[in-house]
């Protein structure tokens, strides 16, 4: 890394957060990037990456969009009312109509806010307000985000660890078991069931094709709202506008961030029914009931409605539907038969890799030595090789360490699927041999101690 960027990446270790640093520099990933555009970073030493992560499913229309950033420009070059809090923000009618529209089934209002978390918080308390009750059910392996209302709804003792007490009358259930949902939603006790229609830091987690459905049944039976965060599974992700749309369920609320704008500006909103709404806002004189000041800035509003236009002009969810098949089954034709290779799964471009332990006792012995000093090991050595060796960005689940994921911008060409189908296929056979593979894993596992 030259000169400069050295010091840049020493700022940020002594001010901003010097484990990240150094986890970056353990896995060889701590590079500079100068310029990104739709599927490839280029850093500036001259290689360039491909993108299989989209930032967590934020660059669903690719990197710095060309039309969305002249979007951006022309917001900027007008001198507008800019979070103002005295005036109607016209655009956040227009982006609130637009995303209502496409989501369909009775959401007809949108509150704005600035991240996933914060949006699974303003969820929270409109189903709270609306239902009169306190109880938040949500899934086992869950990712909600990680304020503190959000992170309540979370099992995962690595997010939780230290951080409590957190909301009280919370309950996991485990994602796609009907049975338990009815004994907990029974108890009358739940404002509402928080579910991804698909989980996407759990594992890739597909739902038999009745269980959201059913879900939502139990949901209105007890008095409970359906939550749907498709802050990953939004905005054409896997194919339709909503994962919701796969199942054909009608949630009470809808969380949608990360790729609704563009990947550019900081953005969420929470799609709910009338009278969800109107329970918050239920008079003048609770008009500002629930608010927060970056909410409709013109700047997200407009980034927000360019982005739905790319996605529509461009035909982006009919490309993840097309491409995501392609792409499945070719990881499936080149994986199957490589005994760690558990399976191929999801919807669309939202695409999981699942390993499981090797059988043979030559690959075994190292792998659960391996798992010993960090179950997330064998994974990270997939991701560091992939990126170091084959130039592609990508990741394992944040709550299931087994499984890679495949999520490249919906525009990604027929070419670099190839490309990176080779190289997951190169990676994956230097893993079955006792070799370079294991002993590169071994040189990491020490440093990682060290
Ligand atoms: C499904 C889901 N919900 C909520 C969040 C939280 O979003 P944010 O990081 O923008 O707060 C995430 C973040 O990854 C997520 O994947």
């Amino acid at each position: 890394m030259p000169t400069l960027e050295r010091l840049a990446s020493r700022a940020y270790a002594d001010h901003v957060n010097p484990q990240w640093v150094k986890l970056l520099n353990l896995l060889e990933m701590n590079v500079s990037y100068e310029r990104c555009v739709g599927t490839e970073l280029f850093t500036t030493d001259g290689r360039r990456i491909l993108d299989f992560l989209s930032g967590y499913c934020v660059h669903n229309v690719g990197h710095n969009h060309p039309a969305i950033v002249s979007a951006l420009k022309d917001e900027l070059d007008q001198s507008g009312p800019v979070m103002l809090q005295s005036n109607v923000p016209e655009l956040a009618g227009e982006l609130a109509e637009r995303l209502c529209k496409l989501a369909g089934g009775g959401l007809s209002k949108v509150f704005f806010a600035s991240s996933g978390s914060e949006g699974v918080e303003t969820a929270i308390k409109f189903a709270r307000m609306y239902t009169g009750r306190a109880g938040l059910l949500s899934c086992a392996r869950a990712f909600h985000g990680l304020t503190c209302g959000a992170l309540s709804l979370m099992d995962g003792e690595y997010w939780l660890r230290g951080f409590g007490p957190l909301l009280p009358d919370t309950a996991t259930v485990p994602f796609g078991d009907l049975v338990s949902l009815e004994r907990e939603l029974a108890t009358r006790r739940y404002a509402a069931f928080f579910v991804e229609p698909i989980q996407a830091e759990g594992g890739i987690r597909v739902p038999e094709e009745k269980y959201l459905k059913d879900a939502q049944d139990l949901c209105r039976r007890y008095g409970s709202l359906l939550v749907a965060d498709e802050v990953q599974t939004g905005m054409f992700r896997t194919g339709s506008f909503l994962a919701s749309h796969h199942f054909a369920i009608t949630p009470d609320i809808v969380v949608l961030a990360k790729a609704l704008s563009g990947g550019l500006v900081p953005v969420s909103a929470v799609l709910m029914s009338d009278a969800v709404h109107s329970s918050v806002f239920s008079s003048f004189k609770r008009s500002i009931a629930h608010a927060s000041t970056f909410s409709e800035n013109s700047l997200s509003m407009r980034a927000g409605l360019a982005t739905l236009d790319v996605l529509e002009r461009e035909r982006l969810g009919e490309c993840a539907t097309r491409l995501g098949m392609e792409l499945q089954q070719q990881l499936t034709d080149a994986l199957s038969g490589y005994e760690m290779v558990q399976g191929i799964r999801g919807k669309g471009l939202l695409l999981g890799i699942e390993f499981t332990a090797p059988r043979r006792l030559a690959l075994r012995v190292p792998f659960e030595a391996f798992a010993k000093v960090h179950p997330a090991m064998f994974g990270q050595i997939l991701v560091m090789r992939l990126f170091r060796d084959s130039g592609i960005l990508t990741q394992i689940c944040g709550n299931d360490f087994m499984v890679l994921k495949v999520a490249p911008p919906l525009m990604v060409t027929a070419p670099q699927i190839s490309e990176f189908i080779s190289a997951v296929r190169d990676m994956v056979d230097l893993a079955h041999h006792p070799g370079s593979f294991w002993s590169e894993a071994l040189g990491l596992a020490r440093r990682a101690i060290g």
